[in-house]
This record gives structure tokens, sequence and C-alpha cells, in this order.
């Protein structure tokens, strides 16, 4: 059986290292780690095995051949490191520790740890809900991570928050301070958020914050929804329009995915543009229209659907496909989709719910009310015991 450690090492290489990783790395038969963490090793017996890519292959090889292996990792290999994907491969690894660079920024900056938000820019876009007083650690891809923190911060009013870039932490290269031209590419970007007009981070955030060509679920009406759609896990927002619903499902936890089905081209890119500017770039955009668009979807946690209703099949497979226990929220503006919300309610149950917003607006030189067209929620839960 391989025996298998994972060392965390730091900007401060062999010198950073404490007796039981040295040790560690002095009696392996094998070295493995980025060309980077191999460089901060004095001259070793041992094989020495710089990752290729794809990782992954050549890790589990490793694993596999019997030898001492041990794997460098940067700082603490448990936190967004390779400790937790070995892990799942041999549960009984020996980890070792090296401060975090999350844990050397926040000792830098006299923050506590736990006020934090951390996120990564490696191999994935910036996913952060801003909010004043919120303070994020973003662990960077390289040196272009820092201007990309900045015009995300710019892009959602938030242009006035405090950036600080921490190089080479721990190291003799270390630096501390604002974006610069030559930036070291291992860095962090500590953020304070800092917004003269902030959105709201609850959701029904106001209309004007998506881009937009009418097809919006409006605020007053989008805050209920997701009072009944309550997120949790994967959402299907089925005729997506701005993307206002999966944007608000996402924002609500880090934990909350979403996939939203939009059939008109221009709109499915509106999407895409909302969803990176409003802190959830991952949301996933599908062009196509519903119920074939949905066919290859893995199992939602829930289902919205805005647009669709009347189309042959939708209800149908949205119902079929969510996980029991899931719940199923659809608006209706027409007669026609509200007789399709009717027979869905007297089949299966749940609230059904009917909405008139009137916003005042001028009239001559008074105010009257504006009233929209009254909207229909239907909402319901599949049953833990549904077998059909
Ligand atoms: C009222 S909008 C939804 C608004 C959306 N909830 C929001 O807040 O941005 C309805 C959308 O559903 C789309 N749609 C209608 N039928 C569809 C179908 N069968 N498949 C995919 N999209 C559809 C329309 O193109 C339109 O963009």
């Amino acid at each position: 059986m391989t025996d298998v450690v994972v060392v965390g090492i730091g900007a401060d290489g062999w010198p950073g290292l404490g007796e039981a990783a040295r040790e560690a790395v002095a009696k392996a038969d094998v070295i493995a780690g980025s060309r980077r963490q191999l460089s901060l090793l004095p001259e070793m017996p041992a094989d020495i095995v710089e990752w290729p890519s794809p990782l992954l292959p050549a890790l589990r090889e490793l694993l596999a051949s019997g030898k001492r292996v041990c794997v460098l990792a940067s700082g603490d290999p448990m936190h967004h490191g390779i400790g937790a994907t070995i892990a799942k491969i041999i549960p009984s690894v020996r980890v070792i520790p090296h401060p975090s660079s999350v844990s050397l920024a926040c000792a830098r900056l006299g923050w506590p740890v736990e006020s934090v938000t951390v996120v990564s820019m490696v191999g994935r876009p910036l996913s952060a809900v801003f909010a004043p007083g919120r303070r994020f650690i973003v662990l960077s891809e390289g040196s272009g991570s820092p201007a990309a923190v900045a015009e995300a911060l710019q892009a959602c009013g938030y242009d006035q928050s405090a950036l600080t870039v921490l190089e080479q932490l721990g190291g003799p290269g270390e630096r501390i301070g604002p974006i610069r031209d030559d930036l070291d590419p291992l860095n962090v970007v500590a953020v304070e958020c800092v917004a003269a007009d902030p959105l709201p981070i609850v959701p029904g955030l106001p209309d004007d914050a998506y881009d937009h060509d009418g097809q919006l679920t409006k605020r007053e009406i989008r805050a209920v929804v997701m009072a009944f759609l309550q997120p949790n896990g994967l959402l299907w927002d089925v005729g997506g329009g701005a993307g206002s619903i999966a944007i608000e499902w996402m924002r609500a936890d880090r934990s909350c995915r979403a996939v939203t089905v939009e059939r008109d081209p221009e709109r499915a890119a509106r999407i895409a543009g909302n969803a990176g500017r409003l802190g959830v770039p991952t949301l996933k955009v599908v062009t196509g229209t519903a119920p074939h668009a949905l066919a290859a979807l893995d199992p939602p946690d829930a289902v919205f659907i805005g647009g669709g209703l009347t189309a042959e099949g939708v209800p149908e497979t949205c119902w079929q496909a969510l996980k029991p226990g899931g719940r199923l929220v659809a608006t209706a503006v027409t007669v026609e989709s509200e007789t399709v919300l009717a027979r869905w309610h007297k089949e299966k149950g749940g609230d059904l719910t009917r909405l008139s917003v009137s916003r005042a607006a001028p009239v001559g030189g008074f105010t009257g009310w504006r009233p929209a067209m009254p909207v229909t929620i239907w909402s319901t839960r599949k049953p833990q015991d549904f077998a059909t």
C-alpha cells in the first residue's frame, strides 16, 4: 500500500518547513509537485516528479505505485489544495499543513480569518456577491487577477472599495500594496467592500440592476417567487428572460447552482452578462427551447417556469425531472397560461396566488397608480415518496 504524505510548503521554502515536514520529504521515494514548489527544495535522493497536465491520471498512477510518496502543496493542502483530492483517493493520507495564504494575508492585515469570504479564481471566473463591509480574500490565478477583481468591483458600483494585493506572502519577496504593473503571479487580493449605492443582498433587486428588454419578472413579484422557491441546491429556470430568478437564486448562497434555459439567443447572451456583473458568472445558460433543451440537464432541486408554460410537455417534463421533495414555482400572466396553472394546481395541490402590483407615477402635476398586469403564481412541492 502506498504511503502518502502531503506537505504544505510556503514561499519561505525549505527553511520555513517544520521538523515533521522536512522528515517526510527526506524519507520519500518519490517527491511530486509543481516546478515552483520543487525548486524550493534542496538536493534530494528521491525521484522527482513534476506534475504534467492533466494532473489527475498521473496522480492516480503515482498513488498506486506502492512507493513512499511525498506530494508538495502550496500553504495548507486542505484549503483549495491538492490535499482534498488525494484524501478522496487515499483516505489514510497524512497531511502536514503550512499556514495558508489566507491565514498569512489575514495576519498581515489584522483581519480575523472568520471575517473573510475566500473565493478562488484558479481555473474559474470570479464569483463574489459584494455587499457593504464584506471582506474577501481572492486566490489569484496569476498577475492579471487583481485587475479582474478591480473591474468586477467597478462593474457593480463598488469602485470605492479598499483593494490590497499581497504578493509572495511569507517569502523574501513579500510585497503588500495596491495594483501595480509588475505584479508577481503568486498573489492574493484582499477586498473590503464599499459602495455609495449598494444593491440589496436579499432577493428583489431593483429592475434596473438587470440589462433587459422588458422580459423580466418584476422586482415585487420576483421577491415573492424567491420566497416560494427557497433557494437550496440546483435550480432550473425555464424561460430565462433576463436571468433574474436564476441569478437571485445563486446570490442567495454560494452553494446554490442554477441553469437557465432561454430560446432567444440575444436574451441568452444578456443573461450571461447580467450573471457576470451580479457576481454569479458560473450560472449555466442554455440557449434552446423547452422541453427539448431540458433533456440533458441534471435533475433539479427546484424548478421555476417563467416562460414556455403553454408549450407542449414543459410542465410535465419539469415535474418528472424534479427531485422528490423539490419545489416547482410557475408564473402566468395570460388566460392560457393561467388555465395550465389552474389544472396543475387541481391535480398536484400547492398554493395558487394572484398578485397585482401598482407603482406610483406622475399624472400631470399629481401622482397616480400605474397597475402592472396581475401575475398568478403556482407553488408546490413534489411529494418525498413520488414514485412515477
Ligand atoms: C417573462 S420572460 C421570463 C422573465 C425571467 N423570469 C426574468 O426575470 O428575467 C419569459 C421568457 O421565456 C422565454 N421562453 C418562452 N417559451 C420558452 C420555451 N419553450 N423555452 C425556452 N424559453 C422560452 C421567452 O423567450 C422569454 O424570454
